[in-house]
């Protein structure tokens, strides 16, 4: 359905419920904002141009912290580094509740470790970080997994003999196919028919994340739910995928060697054996589908998006490209991959990766958190299960930490010497207690893989730099970089 005629029907439908049910009631004391309509909540200061941008415009008249009602439910907004952390590091556990995104609710509910809350989201977050650390590669380090990775794409790349590509299908692949390695113990061949397919849904359900309709669907999901919309659209895509977890976890269980655990899968399938006489354990079927379902949902296309990101900046801005290419030669050569023990020697390139980061904003209203218990903040009383998004975006742009705030340079991160300076306001994993689990994983693939595609090739395009559009395609929950071609050249 078009977005507009999902607008005017929740509008319709608003007025509608109005009429019969009267106002809400206010509760706690929640920081300023303004006033809501019954039901429709802050509607009228919503912009077309998505949440991100009716925020901003609030923050002007609110200041850091102020209540926005989306549709009839309050939600506050942390805007700027000060408050993100003063809420997300400082009452950490606090705020360490997780929210509910509309769009993808009813496939989710609250299983797996994205969407879970209170003991069954600690018991999933401790199980995957430790099986992600020990067992879930196999016998190799995820570096070499990545290492390897690195190498089949240069190989595919030189295919293209510096013909233009669109590279987005190539930068999926090899970040799924890191998923792949931990949760099914198997990397998958760039032109496997179920992969491929499993790529597409991958990608539809990151537009629709990221689209507007999404957006007015978080608004109004009380009512909306019961039309055809976005929702329903995710629910089909996601349901496709589930079906595939299935399948591998029914052969997993097949060929299961205790003694042996080849994945994520396996490790899982044993900690459910070991704990079957407990009715109250969290290691269930259904934690199991929707875990991994999880860990592509949130592995994939948010690596594969930065690095899309990054090399339309690298195209934008070519003598950055090149002095990357001088660090590569310079502390690892041509002849030897590279390695994760050589970040330490290459500031300018670990500038650029960060920067690349901090301008492609990836999710730039941060996941929907909320408040575990009644909480105090700045004066304000939230109560429990009061929703709080810690605004990113405003932190990757906070004007007193970054000295141009819209603008790609990686001086940023450099200080007077090229040794490389951390940023507190760097924070596009988020912070706290929910901070991305995958952040480690994630930093050594952007690492791996950028260094070792310059390595091997210059990037080119047929478009002028100055042309070079950099906004987004969509912004919502994500935001996707606009679809370009690029050459890569061998070297
Ligand atoms: C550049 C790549 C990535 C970015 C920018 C990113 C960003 C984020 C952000 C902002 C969150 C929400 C944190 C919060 O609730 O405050 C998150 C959560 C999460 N991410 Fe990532 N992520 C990336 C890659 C990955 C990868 C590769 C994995 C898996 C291996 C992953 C798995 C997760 C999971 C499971 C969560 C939920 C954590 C929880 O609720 O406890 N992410 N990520
Ligand atoms: C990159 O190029 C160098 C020099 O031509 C070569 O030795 C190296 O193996 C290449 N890397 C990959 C991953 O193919
Ligand atoms: C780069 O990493 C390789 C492989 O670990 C190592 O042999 C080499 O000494 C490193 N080079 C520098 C300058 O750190």
């Amino acid at each position: 359905m078009e977005p507009s005629v999902l607008l005017l029907l929740a509008f319709l439908m608003g007025f509608l419920l109005l009429l019969v049910r009267g106002h809400p009631k206010a509760h706690g004391h929640l920081p300023p904002g303004p006033r809501p309509l019954p039901l429709l909540g802050n509607l009228l200061q919503m912009d077309r141009r998505g949440l991100l941008n009716s925020f901003m415009r609030l923050r002007d008249k609110y200041g850091d912290v102020f209540t926005v009602h989306l549709g009839p439910r309050p939600v506050v907004m942390l805007y700027g580094t000060e408050a993100i952390r003063e809420a997300l590091v400082d009452q950490a556990e606090a705020f360490s509740g997780r929210g509910t995104i509309a769009v993808v609710k009813s496939v989710f509910k609250d299983y797996g470790m994205i969407f879970a809350n209170g003991e069954r989201w600690k018991a999933l977050r401790r199980f995957s970080l430790a099986t992600m650390r020990d067992f879930g590669m196999g016998k190799r380090s995820v570096e070499e997994r990545i290492q390897e990775e690195a190498r089949c794409l240069v190989e595919e790349l030189r295919k293209y003999q510096g013909a233009p590509l669109d590279p987005t299908f190539l930068l999926q692949c090899i970040t799924a196919n890191i998923i792949c390695a931990i949760v099914f113990g198997e990397r998958f061949d760039y032109k496997d028919r179920q992969f491929l397919r499993l790529l597409d849904l991958f990608y539809q359900s990151f537009s629709l994340f990221s689209s507007f309709s999404s957006q007015v669907f978080e608004l109004f999901s009380g009512f909306l739910k019961y039309f055809p919309g976005p929702h329903k659209q995710m629910s089909k895509i996601l349901q496709e995928i589930l079906d595939y977890i299935g399948h591998s976890v029914e052969k997993h269980k097949a060929t299961l060697d205790p003694s042996n655990p080849r994945d994520f899968i396996d490790t899982y399938l044993l900690r459910m054996e070991k704990e079957k006489s407990n009715p109250h354990t969290e290691f269930h079927h259904q934690n199991l589908m929707i875990s991994v379902l999880s860990l592509f949902l949130a592995g994939t296309e948010t690596s594969s998006t930065t690095l899309r990101y990054g090399f339309l900046l690298m195209l934008k801005y070519p003598h950055v490209a090149e002095k990357v290419q001088k660090e590569i030669d310079q502390v690892v050569g041509s002849h030897r991959l590279p390695a994760l023990n050589n970040r330490t020697n290459m500031p300018y390139t670990e500038a650029v990766i960060h920067e690349i980061q901090r301008f492609s904003d990836l999710i730039p209203i941060g996941v929907p958190h909320k408040v575990t218990k009644d909480t105090l903040f700045r004066g304000y009383l939230l109560p429990k299960d009061t929703e709080v998004y810690p605004i990113l975006s405003s932190a990757l742009h906070d004007p007193q930490y970054f000295a141009q705030p819209d603008t790609f340079n990686p001086d940023h991160f450099l200080d007077a010497n090229g040794a490389l300076k951390k940023n507190e306001a760097l924070m596009p994993f988020s912070i706290g207690k929910r901070i991305c689990l995958g952040e480690g994983i994630a930093r050594n693939e952007l690492f791996l893989f950028f260094t070792t595609i310059l390595q091997n090739f210059s990037v080119s395009s047929s478009v002028d730099p100055k042309d070079i559009d950099l906004s987004p395609k969509e912004s919502g929950f994500g935001r996707v970089p606009p679809t370009y071609q690029i050459c890569f050249l061998a070297r």
